[in-house]
């Protein structure tokens, strides 16, 4: 998500759920092709699986950027066609690509040909006047005939005249049956579902009706909900009992990190919401809030924080029948 992750909350999240694949914000294929690659895709071993989300619509470009990208090894490469900021619209790219089907199809092959990695989409169901019924049919027709592996759809439309980037992630109505009804007319194509999932419970019912769940404000604002991701959804343990637990482990990568220039505000940002109910959770925000930012800040401002939280292991992870 864009201004929200980066690869330090990534190896931070990849600490609370081993299975869940994490996904890059969207990076434009000019930032790839002309930008720190170094910087802009530098990702940490440890965050695999993690896919990377390109935004573009020159399938030249976005071949180009696929293969790079590939090369650096990320494990799946995402199209991203449901961003709808004006400067991804003056762009042509995001969800105004849900009125050029046939272009994203371009893309995908573009993609296809170039690496061997998942080549996937994330859309919307239509955008301002279109029937979504017909809009959504189309672009999974179009993509499947152009080899996409799996697409991703936040359930409800982008108004691109008049709502702003925030108010198209809240305002347009969600619709997730019309999501179910596409993996009824597609059952061997692999589909997620996206928007305003708000606990891991919840995606565990969606589950029953579609292949993949993709949380983002749930996941970023209240981490602590990814220690239930693996026992809920996976069969398997949490990789921490609990995310005092996780937060420790967090530490020698942030003593590397900051040995390496990076400031420890910039890690401990993705942190604030991982307490929950427990005693010490705001003492502990507040103390990262007050201490992180100042310049010169060291690991020790995380760890006098976490001395602050006093918690218990986690509730034994269970799905509300
Ligand atoms: C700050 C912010 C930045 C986002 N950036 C991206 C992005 O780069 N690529 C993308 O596909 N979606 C992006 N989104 C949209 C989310 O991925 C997601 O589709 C949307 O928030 C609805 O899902 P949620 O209710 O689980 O958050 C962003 C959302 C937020 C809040």
């Amino acid at each position: 998500m864009m201004e929200w992750t980066d690869r330090h909350c990534r190896f931070f999240h990849r600490l609370l759920t081993r299975r869940a694949l994490l996904y890059t914000e969207m990076i434009t294929t000019g930032a790839v092709l002309r930008g720190n690659r170094a910087r802009l895709l530098a990702f940490d071993p440890a965050e695999h699986p993690v896919a990377v989300q390109l935004g573009g619509s020159d399938p030249r470009a976005l071949a180009e950027s696929a293969r790079i990208c590939a090369d650096r090894g990320y494990d799946e490469i995402n199209l991203n066609v449901g961003c709808p900021s004006d400067r991804v619209q003056e762009g042509r790219f995001g969800a105004c690509l849900m009125a050029e089907p046939q272009l994203v199809g371009d893309c995908v092959a573009a993609m296809k040909a170039a690496v061997k990695v998942p080549v996937t989409v994330k859309c919307r169901i239509g955008i301002d006047q279109q029937d979504p019924e017909e809009s959504l049919d189309t672009l999974t027709c179009i993509v499947v005939a152009a080899g996409v592996d799996a697409l991703i759809v936040h359930a409800r439309k982008a108004w691109l005249d008049g709502l702003s980037p925030r108010e198209n992630r809240d305002i347009p109505p969600l619709d997730y049956d019309r999501v179910y009804r596409l993996k009824r007319a597609w059952p061997k194509l692999n589909i997620s579902i996206n928007g305003g999932i708000g606990s891991v419970e919840d995606a565990a019912r969606h589950l029953e009706h579609v292949d993949g769940v993709m949380m983002g404000r749930a996941a970023y604002q209240e981490p602590w909900r990814l220690l239930q991701v693996d026992p809920l959804l996976h069969g398997a343990s949490a990789p921490f009992e609990s995310g005092k637990a996780a937060i420790e482990a967090f530490i020698p990568y942030v003593e590397r990190e900051l040995a390496q220039g990076s400031r420890l505000h910039a890690m401990t940002r993705h942190v604030l919401g991982l307490f929950h109910g427990v005693p010490g959770a705001r003492a502990f925000r507040r103390h990262i809030a007050t201490h992180a930012v100042k310049p010169g800040a060291g690991a020790e401002v995380l760890r006098e924080a976490i001395g602050l939280v006093i918690e218990a292991r986690t509730e034994p992870a269970h799905i509300a029948a």
